[in-house]
């Protein structure tokens, strides 16, 4: 019997053994009861027995018992190298991704990326760039001032002025940043992000600027029939000034840049000689293209910070 309860693999039937030895009508219990008509010798080994076997089956019980506890916990285990739960994980923001793109894009073609300050001043905002004081087109731009003169930057124009003065030419950079504007709406935010181009060398021409502007959209837009429209514009830091656009689905066109040949006045504002060099810039806001590579109506919710709308676009 002893040899037996050893042996016994699970719970039940443990229980079930113990049962029919101890239970009401149990083997144990019938000759328990009969105790009485036994001699002392017998009784003393019937309790002896009796004590064994109720020892064995608390020995067996127990065993199983931590075995069971310990299964149970190899299957709990967590594994640490699990990923986390698919909605659990997130994404880059579409404007995050919008610029690594450009950023890889521009980086491609020779283009250095290039930051500065967001409160700035008057000289490297307009005045440097062939904006000064009282001209009329400083009402192009809705700007913030500060209390000091300063502004909240309006166009990250104002990095090609940062980067000329102190490179010089040649230089290809892009400038990238937040710039600021007394506007709302759908495509227009108080806050928006900018990318500028600067190619400056001895002979760089318009031709040059569309031709990297077309690579630039075809890589963006991961398209190779895009369409532009060149047109006339005027932009005090630029001379010729243009606007580029391109043509969406439905045949509808949408204003994607301003650029232009980089005004001799600016050059000479940051010291560079517009006798020996010349060259172009650009500017567009990239979540203007992020809204219309990634198909989202409204700019406002770009910087809502709503998750909800980001999963129901895909992010
Ligand atoms: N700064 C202009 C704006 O904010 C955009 C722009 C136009 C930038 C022409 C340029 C440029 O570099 O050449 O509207």
């Amino acid at each position: 019997m002893l040899g037996k309860i050893e042996k016994i693999n699970s719970l039940e039937e443990l229980q079930a053994l113990y049962a029919a030895t101890f239970g009401k009508n149990g083997t144990m219990t019938a000759r328990l009861r009969d105790m009485k008509n036994l001699d002392a010798a017998a009784r003393a080994e019937l309790n002896e027995q009796n004590a064994a076997l109720r020892t064995a089956f608390k020995t067996r019980q127990t065993a199983l018992e931590y075995a069971a506890l310990m299964s149970k916990l190899a299957d709990e285990k967590q594994d640490a190298t699990l990923d986390a739960a698919p909605e659990n994980r997130g994404t880059l923001h579409p404007l995050t991704q919008a610029l690594a793109e450009v950023a890889t894009i521009l980086e491609s073609f020779g283009y250095t990326m290039h930051t500065g300050p967001e409160v700035e001043d008057d000289w490297h905002n307009f005045t440097a760039l062939n904006t000064p004081a009282h001209h009329p087109a400083r009402d192009m731009q809705d700007t913030f001032f500060l209390p000091n003169g300063n502004v909240l930057r309006t166009q990250t124009s104002a990095i090609q002025i940062r980067t000329m003065e102190t490179a010089g030419a040649p230089v290809k950079i892009f400038g990238v940043g937040a710039t600021y504007r007394k506007e709302m709406d759908a495509t227009h935010g108080p806050m928006f992000g900018q990318i500028e181009g600067l190619y400056i060398d001895r002979d760089v021409t318009m031709a040059d600027l569309i031709g990297d502007v077309r690579a630039f959209l075809e890589r963006f837009f991961e398209r190779d029939d895009i369409e532009l429209r060149i047109r006339p514009s005027y932009f005090p830091f630029t001379d010729p000034s243009i606007e580029i656009d391109m043509k969406f689905r439905g045949g509808r066109w949408l204003e994607i840049m301003g650029a232009g040949m980089v005004h001799p006045n600016v050059l000479r504002n940051c010291g560079v000689d517009p006798e020996q060099y010349q060259g172009f810039a650009f500017g567009f806001g990239w979540d203007r293209l992020a809204m219309l590579k990634y198909g989202l109506p409204d700019l406002r919710e770009l910087y809502g910070n709503d998750v909800r709308w980001l999963r129901r676009y895909g992010f």
